[in-house]
């Protein structure tokens, strides 16, 4: 079932991998979220996505690589460095709009139910700001979250805020959930109609 010997990668991610690696950055999502993501970005055509945690952009080409030409992503991360690599590889396409920013002030600005999928790949809009992130997904559309398994980077006390997280997820009743044990662990959230 995780065999992805039959799933082609995006065309970026074999450089996106390399400067991945050069820049040592250790948090980029894996090959089975991005293929969940990529046929979660397929289901919207014409759909407005956000990506928070752009990293160096490993689940944004995954995302644009289920986008159809005239759905649009913004992806926000707070870190010039890391972004740039989104921005040297992906950045000619475009229905992609990086933001540098921070993520609460960014989600902050944004209209209520303005976007038919969110993957909240960073502490602010999943595990700060839940509320705005969860704010701005359309009827119908997706909030997604990972990296819910344990994982050994996890910081001391990060592990009690997952099932927090999901605990919350569930009782909420504008959204119908999902938790998967897939790749880093991911939870679907759906806003009802
Ligand atoms: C898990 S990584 C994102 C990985 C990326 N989505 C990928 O698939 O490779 C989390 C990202 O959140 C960013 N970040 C951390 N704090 C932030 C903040 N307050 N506002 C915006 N981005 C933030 C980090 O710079 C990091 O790139």
């Amino acid at each position: 079932m995780d065999d992805l010997s039959l799933i082609a990668p995006p065309p970026a991610l074999a450089s996106l991998a390399q400067e991945t690696e050069r820049l040592g950055f250790a948090m980029a999502s894996e090959p089975l979220v991005g293929t969940l993501l990529r046929v979660l970005a397929a289901s919207k055509p014409a759909g407005r996505i956000l990506e928070l945690g752009t990293g160096t952009g490993i689940a944004t080409a995954w995302i644009l690589s289920g986008m159809s030409s005239d759905a649009t992503l913004v992806s926000v991360d707070n870190d010039p460095k890391v972004q740039a690599v989104a921005a040297r590889v992906l950045g000619e396409d475009q229905r992609l709009q990086l933001v540098t920013a921070d993520g609460l002030d960014f989600l902050a600005r944004q209209s209520p139910q303005s976007f038919d999928m969110v993957f909240a790949d960073a502490m602010p809009g999943k595990y700060e700001g839940l509320r705005l992130s969860l704010d701005l997904v359309k009827p119908g559309g997706f909030w997604i979250g990972d990296d819910l398994l344990p994982q050994p980077s996890w910081p001391e006390g990060h592990a009690a805020k997952v099932p927090r997280l999901l605990t919350e997820l569930a009782n909420d009743p504008q959204f119908t959930i999902v938790p998967l044990a897939w790749g880093s662990g991911v939870v679907i959230a759906v806003r009802r109609a």
